[in-house]
This record gives structure tokens, sequence and C-alpha cells, in this order.
């Protein structure tokens, strides 16, 4: 190990107490000290129910919670903080925007465009909308390589789309979309982009200005960052125009028995209790990846990527899922053993103490594509070690013999 490693790995409890050699990071990361001390700090020393309190405690928490807003704003280049609003999840956002985005704005004569590779998430909130509305949703297949077409694209868009959904990063393929290309195409013809950043933003450097993307989500738990807190970005005019998706406390202005306004964004879209100590847990996990810069991490990610790739490409009894080139890989290679099940072979990983994913990833209809049921991912994170990275290769060439496969 590297100093850089014990570094890193120091600020990880669970990292460091070497039980597990974690690669599913792109299903959750682990949680490094100064988010845990955060929050806990946060609940020990600042708790009050935000923006509710004209006293110090209550003024505290909202202070807390607005600045984990503004630090996330500037993480992924939102031009105002109101753009960012606080969910539990990526899944929650996506769907925000569906119920409150789309029912009001897609009808029967429209069409949505979905990527083919999209985790379920970014998928059935669409399927939804047409169930609902009456809408087409079609659909936007990916090349063998796990690369989209923007000609096939150009082919789909029409003066019936009225939205596209697809991800920044595929959580099966790994690969970077291009984000911008696609949504100056799909702003040519009049719809919005909704984007998953869920396996970029803890990845990559990402700017919703210039990916120039209307909605964009992701998960606080694939950053280090406590469950339980997503993020919506949304173009603030967007934003203003759509009504809320959830109601209740927190998200009015005034109301009568007879009318009803509601908050400005984006407390419009925060209705009930905020997740506050999961905002400052955000907020200390937004510190670490700017104490140690995305420079550094992704180099990692792609020396563990490069690494693993390289090895796996010689041996021939494992198929990798997507581009068959590492640099297309951002930290995620999801393969197939030949003859042996995806389960058995995560199985045999675990019985190793090393913990990777096997099913469809809840992206069911990408596998279908590819022509299989199931894959066996292994996802990296900065904390991880070449070390780790031999004993997943060592492991993965011996599964096929325990299996008595000869
Ligand atoms: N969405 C997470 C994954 O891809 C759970 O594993």
């Amino acid at each position: 190990m590297t100093d850089t490693d014990i570094r890193i790995r120091s600020e990880f409890p669970l990292i460091q107490e070497n039980r597990t050699i974690y690669l599913d990071n792109a299903a959750t990361t682990q949680k490094p000290a100064c988010v845990l001390d955060a929050v806990r700090d946060y609940y020990e020393r600042h708790n009050a129910n935000p923006m509710r309190g004209l006293y110090e405690l209550s003024m505290e928490a909202t202070a807390a919670y607005e600045d984990a807003r503004l630090k996330t704003a500037e993480l992924i280049g939102a031009a105002q903080p109101e753009e960012i609003i606080f969910t539990r999840n990526a899944t929650e956002s996506l769907n925000l925007v569906a119920y409150s985005y789309g029912l009001h704005n897609i009808k029967a004569s429209d069409e949505i465009i979905v990527s083919v590779a999209e985790h379920h998430s970014n998928f059935l909130p669409w399927r939804n909308v047409a169930d609902r509305t009456g809408a087409k949703v079609v659909y936007f297949d990916c090349e063998p390589d796990g690369s989209f077409d923007t000609d096939k694209l150009a082919g789909l868009l029409n003066e019936h789309t009225k939205l596209v959904a697809i991800t920044h990063v595929s959580n099966v393929l790994g690969r970077i979309n291009d984000i911008r290309t696609i949504a100056d195409m799909v702003h040519s013809a009049g719809a919005v982009i909704v984007a998953d950043g869920s396996q970029s933003v803890p990845h990559i450097k990402t700017d919703v200005k210039d990916l120039d993307v209307d909605f964009f989500a992701f998960s606080g738990h694939k950053m280090y960052a406590p469950m339980g807190i997503g993020v919506l970005y949304g173009r603030k005019k967007l934003l203003d125009a759509m009504p809320p998706f959830l109601y209740g406390g927190e998200m009015i202005e005034s109301v009568t028995k007879e009318r009803i306004t509601y908050a400005e964004v984006p407390h419009k879209f925060e209705a009930g209790t905020v997740n506050a100590g999961g905002a400052v847990g955000l907020s200390a996990a937004i510190d670490l990846v700017n104490r140690y810069g995305y420079d550094l991490m992704e180099s990692r990610e792609r020396e563990l990527t490069k690494h693993v790739f390289d090895a796996m490409s010689d041996m021939p009894y494992v198929t990798i899922i997507g581009s068959q080139k590492s640099e297309e890989h951002v930290g995620i290679i999801a393969f197939k053993v030949e003859g042996v099940h995806p389960h058995d072979v995560t199985a045999i990983f675990s019985e190793e103490g090393i913990a990777v994913r096997a099913g469809h990833h809840c992206a069911q209809p990408l596998h279908k594509h590819i022509g299989i049921m199931s894959s066996t991912r292994v996802s990296f994170a900065f904390y991880n070690t070449l070390e780790e990275a031999d004993r997943f290769l060592n492991v993965l060439s011996s599964i096929r013999g325990r299996m008595g496969i000869v």
C-alpha cells in the first residue's frame, strides 16, 4: 500500500477494519469518519427543526441545511442554490420530475425517449407518466460497446418528443455519455433532458451548466454521504413553473380555507421536516471530495479499472459487458464468467471476503438488450488499492476451477 492509500483508508472506519474487500461502490460507498462526525455533531449540538423556529438552535439547523445546499450547488456548478432540491435519493428526485413536470407537461400525443441503459429509477417513472397520460415511451438503444449513436437519437427526436431521459454514466456499462451533445439535440427539438448523475458525480467532475441539462439527479450515499439524502438539480425557470410534488408542512407561503399559495423554490419541493442530518453529512462528504479533489480520485479509480480490466481481458472465459476499452469504464466493470452463473461468481467472491454485486443491477432492459439475464459487477472507489484489485483478480481466475470446470 502506498502512503496515499494509507492516508485515504484511514478516513474510513469500516475500510480500516479490513473485514471485507469492498468492491460494490456503485451500490453504495463506505462512510468516512468526517461524515459520521458531522452528523453526530449536528444532532448533538445544533439539532432543531430547520426553518421553523426563531430561536438560536433552529437558526443553526437552518444555516447548516442551507450551507449544504450552497455546497452542493457549487459542487455541480448550479447557477444558484435555489436550483438544488434535497430529496431522499436519486429515485425520489427522478420521481419528483416525473410527477411534477412530466404529468403536467406531457399528454397523450407526446413521446418520451428513454435510453435502454437506464437504471429502473430513470425508467419506471417515465413508464408511469406514459401509462397515466397515454404518451408513448420510445427507446434509445445503445450499441454493443455501450455507446449511444447520436444519429439514432436524431432519428427518434420529432415534434412529439417532450422529454429525454438518459444516464450520465450507466451503473452497468460505466461509460460516460456525451450529455452535452445530446442536450443540444434535445433542446433543438424543443424537449427537455433529464440526466441521472448517480454514477458520475461521485467519480468525475460534473457541471450542470456545461452539460446544459434541465434536470439532474444523484444520491448522497454513493458519494460517501449517509443514505436518505438525495439531490435534484433543476433549471430555475422550469422549477418555478412546476407544481409541488408532495404536499404538507413547510412547502407553503400561506394557507386559508379558500386559498393556498406555495413557498418559493426550492422549499416548494421540500414538504415536511427535512433531512437536515443527511444534508450535513452530504456537506461533509463534499468537503472530503474537495479536499482530495476529483483529479486524484478519478486517477486512482482509473488506474484500478485499467489494472483489473487489462487482466480480465487476458482471461478468455471472462466477457466484459460494454466497451472493450478500459478508459471507457468509469470505475465500473460488469462481466460474465463462462459457464458460471453470476450469483455463483458472487458467492465465491463473498466466501473470499470480497463484496461485488450480481444480478441485473436494476437495469433489466439493458441486460435484455445485450442478450443476457444478469452479470457480476465490480466497482471501485478511491479508497480501493491495487492489492485489493489483485486479490479480486486472483479469486476471479480460480472461479471456474472451483466450479469444476477445467
Ligand atoms: N443503484 C445501485 C446499483 O446500481 C443500487 O447497484
